[in-house]
């Protein structure tokens, strides 16, 4: 009998490259999905090498599919597998999110233990649009690797800015709790400008994201970024207009059989 088995793309709040080294990360499954089946023939709406998880919801997919059940837990650890085949040191935010879908507070601490819970927000996020920027020159595992070289030679820096972004994070996770008062704009503001010190957004995404500023919106790259052109998705959040982009919604069911 044919099986086969979807798996949802992602976006990351916050958290990207600090992830790799131990911070934590806020990801959330969207409603763009990648379908595999046994005969091997994929279909998919989530746009490739773009920041949205492609590579890790194919992995997920087709552990599922080799698994032939959703033990999420098994799963997620054979999806981890291909990854790190592919990408060569992933955090596992990737797999993780599009394994259990919704919200997704999750930490590496060392490659044989890493720490996720669902975060189940207490608040509507909407008015969110994605705008993809194009396919960045640069694959995921080389802005990974171009990361790991600042660090190498400007460690207090980098670390530094890690540090910020955790701070960020936490913020993000106050407010989906509603923990605390939390401006979530600024929050995206905030994230998007510790990504451009850490290098990873090129001098075009930069100037689109000052544009959006300009009309009083918000707007961070989501993923690993790209420095030389594009930078692949940007997530936008603008409370007053009524963007025509795609809009997204985030928290989205994780692995299925369908
Ligand atoms: C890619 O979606 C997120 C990065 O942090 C890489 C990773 O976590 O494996 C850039």
């Amino acid at each position: 009998m044919g099986f086969k088995v979807s798996a949802p793309g992602k976006i990351i709040l916050s958290g990207e490259h600090a992830v790799v080294y131990g911070y934590p990360a806020i990801a959330a499954a969207v409603n763009r999905r990648l379908t595999v089946d046994s005969d091997g023939r994929i279909a998919s709406d989530i746009p490739i090498g773009c920041g949205m998880g492609s590579s890790a919801t194919l992995a997920v997919a087709q552990a599922a599919l080799k698994i032939k059940e959703t033990d999420l837990e098994k799963v997620n650890k054979l999806a981890y597998s291909f990854e790190k085949k592919h990408h060569g040191n992933p955090s596992g935010v990737d797999n993780t999110v599009s394994t259990y879908g919704g919200f997704v507070w999750y930490r590496k601490e060392s490659e044989s233990f890493k720490t996720f819970k669902k975060i189940l927000p207490k608040v509507r996020l909407s008015k969110l649009y994605l705008v993809n920027t194009g396919k960045p020159q640069e694959s995921t595992k080389e802005m990974v690797k171009y990361v790991g070289g600042l660090r190498k030679a400007r460690r207090t820096f980098v670390d530094g800015i890690f540090k910020e972004i955790e701070a960020v994070t936490r913020g993000f996770l106050d407010f989906l709790l509603n923990e605390s008062k939390q401006d979530f704009g600024g929050l995206i503001r905030e994230n998007e400008k510790l990504l451009e010190k850490l290098g990873v957004v090129s001098e075009s995404t930069k100037s689109l994201i000052r544009r959006i500023e300009k009309i009083r919106g918000f707007a961070k790259i989501s993923g690993a970024g790209g420095r030389k052109e594009e930078s692949g998705m940007v997530l936008i959040y603008h409370k007053d207009i009524d963007l025509k982009l795609m809009s997204v919604k985030l928290g989205e069911e994780g692995v299925r059989i369908e």
